[in-house]
């Protein structure tokens, strides 16, 4: 399943290619791109070239030449047949995974230093799914995006207009993700830049000492934890060991004054 979600990802990017010897030249060029993603021992990919992508093992298409399923399930459960563990950037941003979990087979993938879930639409709370991805180097979790908001515009007609894009701008929700405390960070050691824009931390945030673990994340250069519902003082003690921090946004949260 994770597999036929990710090929979507690929088919959807490069939907307006052209038709060409049975199969969308785009659509076949996506599965080539996924399939270098992966390792396979026992060749189960073997029948993977030529132009007609359709007639590939595992690949089903539409009686137009859409690829509609990709099928790798392992069909000897136990013995390693297809494994991506060795990839190192995943972008999954503005998919929508219409508020499944996040796939288990994340935490696998140790090699990754490049991780961007950004709104694409999951619902789960964060506690350990992340902790062993200790290669990462960015990690975007944000699942609220800042937009134009035209509902809170209101123009006098008798006034100069004099704009504050500030106040123009809200987030919008892409799905739904929390997290119950930050302990999960301690060992991303290697993160540059963190980002949780719309993460809610309202749980993680009753804790006087929440914001502790991302004081041992030393190399981090950038950190986005707005709209997260924070509430209490900003942890600002419990940051100063941050040296490389030149970008710290906590917009839009519920800080005591
Ligand atoms: C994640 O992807 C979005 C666009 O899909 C991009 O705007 C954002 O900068 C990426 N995040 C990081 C940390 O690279
Ligand atoms: C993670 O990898 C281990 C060892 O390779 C394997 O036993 C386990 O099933 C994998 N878990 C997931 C969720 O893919
Ligand atoms: C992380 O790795 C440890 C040691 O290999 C393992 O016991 C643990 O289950 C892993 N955690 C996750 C969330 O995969
Ligand atoms: C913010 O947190 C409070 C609990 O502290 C909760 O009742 C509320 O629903 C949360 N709001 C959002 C937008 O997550
Ligand atoms: C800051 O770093 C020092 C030395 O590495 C460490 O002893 C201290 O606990 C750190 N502070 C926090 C708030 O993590």
């Amino acid at each position: 399943m994770w597999l036929k979600k990710v090929f979507l990802i690929f088919a959807t990017l490069f939907y307006h290619f052209s038709l060409v010897g049975g199969c969308y030249e785009g659509e076949r060029a996506a599965l080539m791109s996924f399939k270098s993603l992966l390792t396979d021992p026992s060749n189960r990919l073997a029948s993977w070239k030529g132009e007609n992508c359709c007639s590939w093992k595992g690949i089903e298409c539409s009686s137009s030449g859409r690829v509609v399923v990709v099928n790798l399930r392992n069909p000897h459960p136990g013995e390693v047949m297809i494994s991506i563990n060795q990839i190192q950037h995943l972008d999954l941003s503005f998919n929508n995974f219409v508020f499944s979990k996040l796939p288990v087979e994340i935490s696998n993938l140790t090699k990754l230093t490049y991780l961007n879930l950004s709104n694409a639409m999951f619902q789960d709370s964060i506690d350990m799914q992340f902790s062993n991805l200790t290669s990462l180097r960015s990690l975007d979790l944000s699942c609220a995006n800042l937009v134009p908001d035209f509902s809170s515009v209101s123009v006098s007609l008798t006034l100069q207009p004099k704009l504050d894009v500030g106040s123009f701008l809200s987030f919008i929700s892409y799905g739904y993700l929390s997290s119950p405390n930050l302990r999960w960070l301690e060992g991303l050691r290697n993160l540059r830049y963190l980002v949780m824009t719309g993460v809610d931390l309202s749980k993680a945030s009753e804790s006087f000492h929440w914001a502790e673990p991302v004081s041992s994340l030393s190399n981090l250069i950038l950190l986005r934890l707005s709209n997260c519902n924070i509430s209490g003082r900003i942890p600002i003690g419990q940051l100063l060991n941050l040296t490389s921090l030149s970008v710290l946004d906590m917009r839009s949260n519920i800080h005591d004054t």
